[in-house]
């Protein structure tokens, strides 16, 4: 069973900047609710019951925002507002499931997943990127299901257009396991237009080995000088390890840019 996700949120936001000057990115209402919401919410119906945030001391917020008992006591105590109650008492409900580790230095996803390395318990555990939403179908409940079926790592995957190859890690398929699922050969971290071997782009939510610990551990800096998931990820597929890519069949929202913020916003009040 994969019961422990990790969700990095140490990321500076400047795509999203003015906003994230002074603002931790994943606190922006979408539709009214934060972001970080809805990516606790699909853990929590996945069935994961520890979720641990990689966050720094410039998303203290973040803390605050699930650790802010003595605000809703006080006002509750002042006026019984029913909705107040309602909030605190979801608040609470996070609050309890949620663990936090620190990473100070902005060095990449695989070194913000490289902190949680001595929460994991379980041999495979979920991971989630905060700037995917991906709403409609719950994408980590199908992934773990997948997970259970073919006992292997599993990642969220989607065509992109080529032109964008760039901005993704991108995938080449080794065999087709059924309609929505491939087993991978190769995933290169943002490849050139030249270098990508697909336009299969791996989407944020990832069933990873315990075992990425240990190639963490030694991974180099690779594109932009940052320590790349992807780039571990590739030496456990050389080593034999079965990576699945999962093409998912929900909606995918990218809330890490301005315009994918806005264009998420009405997207999630259609639904
Ligand atoms: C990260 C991953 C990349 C993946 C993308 C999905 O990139 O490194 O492989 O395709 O998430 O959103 P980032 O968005 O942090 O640049």
């Amino acid at each position: 069973m994969i019961k422990q996700a990790i969700i990095p949120l140490a990321g500076l936001g400047t795509r999203l900047l003015p906003l994230t000057s002074v603002f931790a990115k994943e606190l922006l209402p979408i539709n009214g609710k934060p972001g970080i919401e809805y990516i606790l919410d699909e853990c929590i119906e996945a069935g994961i019951k520890e979720v641990v945030f990689i966050i720094s001391k410039k998303k203290m917020m973040i803390k605050k925002y699930f650790y802010n008992d003595n605000f809703y006591k006080k006002i509750i105590k002042k006026k019984k507002d029913p909705r107040t109650l309602k909030e605190y008492k979801k608040i609470l409900k996070y609050k309890k499931i949620i663990k936090f580790v620190y990473q100070n230095k902005p060095l990449g996803t695989g070194d913000a997943v490289l902190r949680t390395k001595n929460i994991i318990k379980d041999k495979f555990f979920l991971m989630l990127l905060p700037d995917d939403l991906i709403v409609k179908k719950n994408c980590s409940k199908s992934m773990i299901q997948i997970h259970k079926k073919y006992k292997s790592s599993v990642m969220a995957s989607m065509n992109v257009s080529k032109k964008t190859v760039s901005r993704w890690g991108i995938y080449k398929l080794k065999k087709k396991i059924d309609k929505n699922n491939f087993l991978i050969e190769d995933v290169i971290e943002k490849p050139s237009i030249k270098e990508a071997p697909s336009n299969k782009a791996v989407i944020g939510r990832y069933i990873l080995p315990k075992k990425i610990f240990a190639k963490l551990l030694s991974q180099k800096p690779g594109k932009n000088g940052e320590i790349h998931i992807t780039d571990s990820i590739q030496t456990l597929i050389k080593e034999n390890q079965k990576f699945i890519a999962h093409n998912f069949s929900g909606k995918y929202l990218d809330c890490g840019s301005m315009n994918g913020y806005i264009k998420s916003a009405i997207e999630i009040s259609k639904l």
